[in-house]
């Protein structure tokens, strides 16, 4: 059974669970295209950002006991992982794209839980969001294509995870 943490309702809970699920993921895709890349920039990119996201994860952990983080927390860090391979056999372009494409999709979903917390918790989620929309727009100005069908694709996995994670 769930332990709920004095604090947190267990709607609270079920996001910060996809909170955890999502930075989770982001530091997995961008260990994935370290594992990968050659490129120096393409591994200053993922270096830099991976930074933060390992930040991110830390400070969710912080506030979600394990007990309460998604029992499919293995497959978000292979989906992660493979995400990121995937990413990188692309080429830049189609990386940068899928990065960008996921970046908006956390920024999206970290919004839509601002109404829901107050005080600290709050402020990491905003500081977070902001850092998501850094990356975002990092990734945005360094790819010269675009890729309609697998940015939407991309972004429906990553909605898939969401769905997933915050019940499970
Ligand atoms: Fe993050
Ligand atoms: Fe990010």
């Amino acid at each position: 059974m769930t332990t709920v943490k004095p604090g947190f309702s267990s709607h609270q809970l079920s996001m910060l669970r996809s909170d955890h699920a999502g930075e989770v993921g982001a530091v997995n895709i961008y260990k994935g295209i370290l594992w990968g890349a050659k490129d120096s920039v393409v591994v200053a990119f993922a270096n830099s950002h991976l930074e933060v996201e390992s930040r991110h994860l830390a400070a969710v952990e912080s506030i979600l006991t394990p007990e309460n983080r998604s029992i499919f927390s293995p497959i978000w860090v292979i989906a992660g992982r493979v995400l990121g391979i995937m990413a990188v056999v692309g080429g830049k372009n189609f990386l940068f794209s899928t990065i960008a494409s996921v970046e908006e999709f956390v920024v999206e979903h970290y919004e839509r839980q601002l109404p829901y917390f107050h005080g600290s918790v709050r402020e990491l989620i905003i500081e977070m969001m902001s850092e998501e929309d850094t990356h975002r727009e990092d990734a945005a100005h360094r790819s010269a294509k675009s890729f309609p069908f697998w940015e939407l694709l991309v972004k429906k996995g990553c909605s898939l995870a969401v769905s997933a994670s915050s019940r499970f």
